[in-house]
């Protein structure tokens, strides 16, 4: 341990202390998603299970809630409901990562957890720091306890990547496939084409560039966060690219998130991508990451928040010194050639409290202050349901359009939406101040934060021939470490 990190350890300990009070002053801080103890959140990082344990790491800036010194920090559960908060975990201490322990993934193998991260380095000088200025460090760390997260190893830097790509070379997303791992990463060429590439390896420390994967046509100057996974016999490669034009009501974000089915072998050039679909379609939702959990499940969890949106949105929480949250998980699966995310089972034993309704045109109930609402729909039809007297999700039958707009609890958010054959049912999870909507079994999501004060309650519900269940949701029990 060095003296930087261990005074790191000692200074995040210290602020968390300082500033808790004043975080938890705040009426929007989430009741079921995981945030910042304080400061900052970003990436998901490093998800995975490791001696029966739930590892879900994020990307921290304890000292600065508008984000600044990139640490890990770390939750553990072994339910999804009872947690661990670790605090900071993985900081940026050493020469080669210097300007933030960015994101990565970790694999478990021969009882070792393995993280695979990007050490961020910004040298001080007139630079432009996409094609000079700036170093993208890939590390290791290998910890035998899951706790200890100090043996680390610069295995590659800007020299060892294609010399066709610019300084951006980010996010390992390390797998293992017939007993050979692999990595990609997200990458940005001198031609501003965002492109993933291919590492391969047969001892996690040596890697041998193999492959770049990208579309035919270039989609944006910059690919991050990439995962590569295989589900239900499908290769897909999910990943975040920046700098894709608006088109209609695509790619509405100032980035966007989504993902390619690959044909063919894509550790060749014998391949193919589909055409990018987004994963999800509201105003806060970026650089998930994916696992594969014990019982065989791929569970996703993004980033419930954008970077760089000053201007366009933003998030009043500032104020009380924290930002961002976590995703629930959710489950993902194929289904008629889409990816269908639907949130992990042991979510359900948030639920207390239930209210049924069957509604023939309306209703209007005072909910509760955190829940979850499912509407089945006999038949699809026009719908309107406004949640907490802001917060308003529209289906347009004619126009087979699904709509979630805001007013101003939306703090700058107006309106997002998806085309929609047919409404049959939505899941919704109400948060204090997010919400996740789950359209036709996971078909669609839409995710977004929005800032109701505390009289804002209630839904109120236009539309035909519905059954309607309300459940209080518990919090998250989280204790420290
Ligand atoms: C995505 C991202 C990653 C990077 C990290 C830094 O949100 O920009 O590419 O590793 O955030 O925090």
């Amino acid at each position: 341990m060095n003296a930087l990190n261990k005074d790191f350890k000692k200074l995040a300990k210290l602020i968390e202390k300082d500033l808790k009070d004043k975080v938890n002053k705040d009426y929007h801080r989430l009741n079921f998603h995981l945030m910042p103890p304080i400061g900052w959140l970003n990436d998901p990082n490093g998800l995975c299970e490791f001696n029966g344990e739930y590892y879900i790491f994020y990307q921290y800036s304890p000292f600065d809630a508008n984000g600044g010194a990139k640490f890990w920090g770390l939750y553990k559960t072994k339910d999804f409901i009872n947690w661990e908060d670790n605090g900071a975990k993985v900081f940026s201490d050493q020469p080669y990562d210097c300007h933030g322990a960015y994101s990565g993934s970790t694999l478990v193998y021969n009882g070792k957890m393995n993280i695979f991260y990007t050490g961020n380095v910004k040298n001080i000088g007139d630079y432009d720091y996409i094609n000079s200025g700036r170093e993208h460090n890939t590390i290791l760390i290998v910890s035998e306890d899951g706790k200890n997260f100090d043996n680390k190893k610069l295995l590659m830097k800007n020299s060892d990547y294609p010399n066709n790509l610019t300084c951006h070379v980010r996010d390992p997303k390390v797998f293992i496939e017939n007993d050979k791992f692999y990595m990609v990463q997200g990458a940005r060429d001198k031609e501003d084409i965002g492109q993933v590439i291919l590492f391969e390896s047969d001892d996690l420390v040596n890697w041998k560039f193999i492959n770049t994967i990208k579309s035919e046509d270039k989609f944006g100057y910059m690919w991050e966060c990439p995962d590569l996974i295989n589900l239900d016999n499908k290769t897909i490669l999910i990943v975040s690219p920046q700098g894709v034009e608006k088109e209609g009501i695509k790619y509405n974000n100032i980035y966007q998130t989504g993902y390619y089915f690959i044909e063919g072998d894509y550790k060749s050039s014998n391949y193919k991508l589909s055409d990018f679909e987004e994963i999800d379609r509201g105003f806060d939702f970026y650089a998930p990451q994916t696992f594969k959990d014990s019982k065989g499940r791929t569970i996703l969890i993004g980033w419930m928040g954008l970077p760089d949106i000053e201007g366009l949105y933003s998030n009043p929480t500032v104020e009380f010194n924290w930002q961002h949250a976590l995703t629930i998980p959710r489950e993902l699966n194929i289904r008629n050639n889409k990816l269908i995310q639907t949130p992990i089972d042991e979510l359900k034993e948030l639920r207390k409290t239930k209210k049924e309704f069957e509604v023939k045109n309306s209703l209007v109930d005072e909910a509760f202050d955190t829940f979850e609402v499912e509407v089945d729909f006999k038949n699809s039809s026009d719908f309107k349901l406004v949640i907490k007297e802001g917060v308003t999700l529209e289906y347009l039958k004619n126009e087979k359009l699904f709509n979630l707009s805001f007013n101003e609890i939306g703090f700058g958010r107006d309106i997002r939406s998806c085309k929609l054959e047919n409404l049959n049912n939505l899941r919704i999870f109400v948060d204090t101040s997010s919400i996740e909507i789950f359209i036709n079994d996971g078909e669609e999501v839409f995710t977004s934060r929005f800032y109701p004060t505390e009289d804002k309650k209630g839904i109120n519900i236009e539309g035909e021939n519905l059954k309607v269940r309300i459940y209080e949701l518990a919090s998250f029990n989280i204790k420290g470490e």
